[in-house]
């Protein structure tokens, strides 16, 4: 059964869809992300060259895909009236084009723009969405786009689509601190949860199908209690959104119980806890946990 799961994993891998990362938003087949902090034209293009791979300041080809960056800056929340798109006149003075190479075919200019005294073009996207030319050292927000992403996950790691993130089964751990760093020295940290989607994939992903209620025989996962207070985090730092608790968890028994487990095989016995969490000793052994890196985005 494991090894059928895995097989059909590791088969998946390689035929991932394009998508776009976590924080772009797709519209035919480029990923758009609306920046609100405030760069020079140049720097922004920078930056969107490194976001994600073929970034650029943001081409606008239609009416269409002009109301739809409208939309995405009103929803960003941009304190910015002005935000950068990809139209330049650097290539040739005077003829405003994309800075991606294409042609301005289509264009939302405001009344008596362009002025080609300036050589940048911003757009008022969270309000008229009409376009015009600034001084490029002009500090304005801005919007990337990049082709839809292939993402790929290192070696023997698992891409999971449903939370765009790589995930690691590692057996054999002396404490939770020893899972913790092993998972450090491989590039990831503990699993963070944040869903049940999530927490019935690290139970599947950790279950051998076998009845081993033995609390030593489950898996480590990254929460623990760091100042012993109930207040519990998330070693990965992300937000702590969700508990999967088992009936009756966390009691910390014994005053000891700062770091937490999956029930990944309590089985037939305990079907009600199958997958649920305890808090548990820090310096218990345990025979598995599970670490989780993101993956790198390929255009
Ligand atoms: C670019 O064009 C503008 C307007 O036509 C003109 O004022 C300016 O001198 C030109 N700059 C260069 C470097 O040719
Ligand atoms: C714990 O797991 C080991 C290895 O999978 C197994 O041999 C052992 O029987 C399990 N112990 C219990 C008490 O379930
Ligand atoms: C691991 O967690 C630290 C915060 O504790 C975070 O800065 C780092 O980005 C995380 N690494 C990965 C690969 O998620």
């Amino acid at each position: 059964m494991l090894k059928l799961l895995c097989i059909f994993l590791s088969v998946a891998t390689l035929s991932y869809a394009q998508i776009c990362p976590s924080g772009w938003s797709p519209f035919n087949s480029k990923c758009l992300i609306v920046k609100t902090e405030k760069k020079a034209w140049f720097t922004a293009e920078e930056y969107c060259n490194q976001a994600a791979p073929k970034g650029h300041l943001t081409s606008i080809s239609s009416a269409f895909e002009n109301a739809k960056i409208s939309a995405l800056a009103q929803a960003s929340g941009t304190s910015a009236s002005q935000l950068w798109i990809g139209g330049t006149d650097l290539m040739q003075n005077g003829s405003y084009s994309w800075f991606d190479g294409q042609p301005l075919l289509y264009a939302n200019w405001e009344q008596g723009q362009p002025d080609s005294s300036k050589h940048c073009v911003s757009s008022q996207a969270a309000g008229t969405g009409k376009w015009r030319t600034e001084v490029c050292n002009v500090q304005n927000g801005y919007i990337c786009e990049a082709p839809m992403q292939v993402p790929s996950c290192p070696a023997d790691w698992i891409y999971f689509p449903a939370t765009q993130a790589c995930y690691r089964v590692f057996m054999g751990a002396s404490s939770w601190n020893d899972a913790n760093s092993k998972c450090l020295g491989n590039g990831g940290n503990l699993t963070s949860v944040h869903s049940d989607v999530e927490n019935n994939f690290i139970g599947a992903l950790t279950s051998d199908y076998v009845d081993d209620d033995w609390y030593h025989n489950q898996t480590f996962i990254g929460m623990s209690d760091p100042q012993q207070n109930l207040q519990w985090s998330w070693s990965d730092g992300s937000a702590t959104n969700y508990f999967n608790w088992a009936p009756g968890e966390p009691n910390g028994q014994h005053g000891n119980e700062f770091c937490v487990e999956m029930y990944s095989d309590v089985g037939t016995n305990r079907p009600d806890m199958q997958y649920h969490w305890n808090d548990t000793p820090c310096d218990e052994t345990m025979r598995s946990f599970v670490c989780k890196c993101a993956p790198t985005w390929g255009a």
